[in-house]
Formats: C-alpha cells, structure tokens, sequence
C-alpha cells in the first residue's frame, strides 16, 4: 500500500498552482452565489430552508459565498427509504467493482485537490497546507479501506456482509478527510451512507460529494442530506433503519445520541485534551519547532493538537527554552488565508464557551507569556496563538478542550510526574513525547493512557496504515476502532466464521 504524497508548496510551479487557486476563489463571492442542494432518491433537491454561508477569508464577515438547501423531516425519512431499499444495488456489487468505483473516486480528488483547497479557504479560513494534507488523507482512505476489506475477507472462513445503512456526520475542522473517511469505509463494505455535514462546512461538504458521484457512485448510494444537528438526532440518528452511525464531534454529542439509541452501533472520534512532554534529554530545536506546528497550526483547532505542554523542572526553568518557545510562537504569520505566507488565519467561529473562558480567566498562579490577541486590528475570529504558563494539576486549562490557538504549559518534577499530569485529564486521544532517551521514551509508551503516542514528532496528522488513528477514555465513545487501520471496516459488517468439523 502506497500513501498518497502532499503538495510540496516550495516548488515553483506548486507556488503557481497555488496562486491561480487564489485568484479564482479570492473572488468567488463577488461572482454568482454559490449553490449546494440536498441530494435524496437521486436528486439535487431545494427547499424552503435556505441556509446562508458566510465568506470566512473576508476580514468584514458579512461576504455570502453562497448557499445550501436544508432537508427538513420529510426529505431526512425520504434519504432512510431510499438508503434502506439499495435502490440502486451497491450491495450487490462485489469488492473488486466497489473498489474499482472507490478508486476512480480516488482519482476524482486527485483532479480536485486545488477546487477542494480555495473552497475551505473561503468557506472555513483554512490555510492551504492544511487543507491539501486533508485531501491526501482522503485519498488514502479511498484506497486502503477497499484493500483491508479484501485482506479481511482473505481469512479463512471469515465471510462478510453488508450492515445496510450508515449514517456519516461529521464535524467542520476537517472538513474533507473525515467526511471522505466514513463514506469510503460505510462504501466499501457494501453499504449505502447518508452524509450529514457541519453545518459550517456545506459547501466543502456538497463539493467532496461531487467527486463521488463524478466517480459513478449513485446518487441513491451516496445521499447528502444537510441539516440541523437536532433534526439529524430526532429523524436520523433515532431511525431503526440506520444501521450504524460513524461520528466525529464533542463527546456531549456523541453520549447524547448513545442515550437516545443504546442499540446502534456508534463509532465516535470525540475530544481530545493532548499533550506533549519534553524532557531535559530532548533535542530543544526539534522540541520548539514541533510543540508550535502541534499546538497552533489549524489554529488548534484540532482534537489532536497538543494543548497542553509538560516540561520537565529543568527545562521549565530554564529562560532560555522559555524564550525560544515565545519567539517560535510569535515568528508565526497570523492573517488572511489568501497571503500564502500566512500560517495562521481566522477561526471557524468567535471564541465562546471554553476558548473564551479560557482567553479571559487565569487559574492562581497562571500567567501569560504571550497574552491572547486579535490580528486584523481586533478582527475576533484572527486571534493569534497564546500561551499562559504556570497551569496546575486540575487547573480548568489542564482538564478541559479548547480548541483553539492557546498553549497552556505545565511544570512536572520527572517523566512519572508528567505521565500522571497527562492521564489525570480523562482524554486520550494523542500524546507526544519529545526525548533523545530510549529508556525515556519506553516508560513514556508503557505509561500513558491514548491512542495514539508520537515521539519527537507533532502531535497531530495521522497517517493512514502507519498510523491508525482514534483514542480512548472521553476521546473514544461507543464501539469505536481506528480509523486508518486494518480492523476499521470490521464493524460496518457481520461477520460470520465458517468452520466445518470432520
Ligand atoms: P459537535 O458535536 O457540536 O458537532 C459535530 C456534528 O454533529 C455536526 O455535524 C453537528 O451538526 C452534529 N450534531 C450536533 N448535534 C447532533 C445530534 N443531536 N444528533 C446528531 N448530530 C448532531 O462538535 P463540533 O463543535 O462541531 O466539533 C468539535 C468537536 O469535535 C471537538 O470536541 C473536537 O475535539 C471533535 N473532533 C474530534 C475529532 C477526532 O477525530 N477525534 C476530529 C475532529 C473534531
Ligand atoms: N486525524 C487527524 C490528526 O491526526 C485528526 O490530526
């Protein structure tokens, strides 16, 4: 199995193509609206629900890029008839003509790569380099799940079915490889799936559905049916007719859906409060590089950014280190997506609830090293990356997700110390380690309780086979298996073991 390479944006003439996607989707909302339809039984539908969405690369935020049709409850049962019939038969398609469908899908990203990239800079202010890891990312998963079905399936005795119907929802902060991730893994096991995006990435969302029905995945198969979260957990969610749900959200979401359907099967990718750890025996260059890639790109707005920093006594009172952290922090550019240089660009939505408490309470002791701030002269949703020093054990910035550009940093008196000050948050989604000491880093793997263990490397981007993704604790709700590896198909059929006795 081969990964899918990134755009290398050094070259020259990746810098072009990058720039040609710039200037068409700069403008795009000064040309005609964008259009995204509900797609159910086969069609591009409209409604009377029409939501608006907002140009989020424009620094006034009162641009429309476009707009989205929303299904309401008669459109949500009408998408679970037509899934529950197989209208069109993909389940009876066999696994080398699924794959051979998934795999022109694969190459439908392929050609969209740069579409994919201007629309989530407009839609969600999302920087280029973050948006082409995603799309390799989905192409990998169009590959691989395809392929560990068949390795699956090669068991002796192990025979394979189909669920039915799964229902994919799936969150804003990656909008693409996610959406794509569940789709390819409910498709190529032969079930139909119903996608139900964030309703803060409709666009991104209608277009990655595009390259699956290009591809010639029906429209009966693949049914996109945008909506409220409530109407999704009162008319999808609650239908017997949904076999399995494939989340990725907050945990509140996820316990609410398992209370109001403890049959279904929920395979949910919930929060993260992650953590790296450097020691007095790390290379201090590579430790500062990776910590600010893991804690600020994307914003942190990412379950698997590094949030919380654990220093080793040493190092947390050495001024030194201290300064090469701030002055890493602040080399990053923090602007408008459609400069390229600009590493960091605006939030998805205005700070609320944690993030905002968080950017307005210091716990005793806490301090800023850099103190929360606005580019853009205040613009609220360009805030540049923090970090308060100082945070205690059960501090409300060691226990609780932020989701955004803040680093909280922690001192622990030796390895055990910060193995403990990382467990006690109840997370365990990823954690890093940054250590030259081989002996260090095993009590570090023996240690600590999450998904998945990095060292000297960012705590964020999985990659599909070689790191398959997905945590435990609150990070990991319902019957979860890690998206990327080989038993993630597993759950979205029945198995059934045939042996014969002599
Ligand atoms: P959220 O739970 O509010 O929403 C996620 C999705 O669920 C959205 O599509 C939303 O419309 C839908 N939804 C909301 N209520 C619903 C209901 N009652 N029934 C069915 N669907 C419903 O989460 P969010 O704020 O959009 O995303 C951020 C969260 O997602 C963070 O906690 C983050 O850590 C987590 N996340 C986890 C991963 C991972 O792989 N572990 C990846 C990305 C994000
Ligand atoms: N899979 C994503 C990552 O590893 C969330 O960062």
């Amino acid at each position: 199995f081969k990964n899918e390479i990134d755009t290398d944006f050094t070259l020259p003439q990746n810098q072009i193509w990058a720039n040609k996607i710039r200037d068409k989707y700069k403008n795009i909302s000064k040309e005609k609206p964008l259009k995204a339809y509900m797609v159910i039984d086969g069609k591009e539908r409209e409604s009377d629900e029409i939501k608006e969405v907002m140009d989020k690369s424009q620094f006034s935020q009162n641009v429309i890029l476009g707009s989205c049709f929303m299904a309401g409850e008669d459109e949500l049962k009408k998408a679970i008839s037509v899934a529950k019939s197989d209208k069109d038969g993909w389940s009876k398609l066999d696994l080398a003509q699924r794959t051979q469908i998934l795999m022109k899908v694969a190459n439908e990203f392929r050609k969209n790569r740069g579409e994919l990239i201007g629309m989530a800079a407009a839609e969600l202010g999302k920087v280029f380099s973050e948006t082409d890891v995603e799309v390799t990312e989905a192409i990998d998963f169009l590959n691989f799940y395809p392929y560990s079905v068949k390795k699956l399936s090669e068991l002796d005795g192990i025979k394979l079915e189909h669920k039915g119907v799964g229902l994919v929802i799936s969150p804003w902060n990656f909008p693409i490889a996610i959406a794509v991730g569940g789709i390819a893994a409910t498709l190529a096991t032969g079930n139909r799936v119903i996608l139900k995006p964030s309703s803060d990435a409709l666009l991104c969302a209608y277009m990655l559905c595009k390259c699956f029905w290009d591809a010639g995945v029906s429209k009966n198969t693949l049914q996109f049916t945008p909506t409220q979260g409530v109407l999704a957990g009162e008319h999808l969610v609650k239908s017997k007719d949904i076999d399995f749900v494939i989340f990725t959200g907050s945990e509140d979401t996820a316990y609410g859906m398992l209370s109001e359907r403890p049959d279904i099967h929920l395979s949910a990718e919930t929060g993260g409060k992650d953590a790296t750890i450097v020691t007095a025996l790390c290379d201090r260059d590579q430790a500062v590089k990776n910590v600010v890639a893991s804690a600020f790109n994307n914003s942190g707005q990412k379950c698997s950014a590094t949030s919380l920093l654990v220093l080793e006594r040493e190092l947390y009172e050495d001024a030194e280190f201290k300064k090469m952290l701030v002055d890493a922090t602040l080399s990053l550019n923090v602007g408008s997506v459609w400069d390229l240089e600009n590493k960091i660009s605006s939030l998805v939505n205005i700070p609320s609830g944690n993030l905002r408490n968080a950017l307005e309470h210091l716990d005793d002791g806490e301090k800023w090293i850099i103190t929360p701030s606005y580019a853009q002269n205040g613009n609220p949703y360009m805030l540049r990356p923090s970090i308060r020093w100082g945070t205690k054990k059960g501090d409300f910035c060691h226990m609780n997700e932020l989701f955004g550009p803040v680093l909280s940093v922690m001192c622990a008196e030796d390895l055990d110390d910060a193995i403990d000050i990382v467990n006690s948050t109840g997370y365990g989604l990823t954690s890093g380690i940054e250590s030259l000491d081989e002996r260090e880093v095993e009590r570090f793997k023996d240690g600590i309780l999450a998904g998945n263990l990095y060292v000297n490397r960012v705590t964020t981007g999985a990659i599909v086979i070689r790191q398959p993704f997905g945590g435990m604790g609150k990070s990991a709700i319902g019957s979860g298996k890690k998206a990327g590896g080989f038993n993630y198909v597993s759950q979205f059929t029945n198995i059934t073991c045939e042996t014969t006795t002599d």
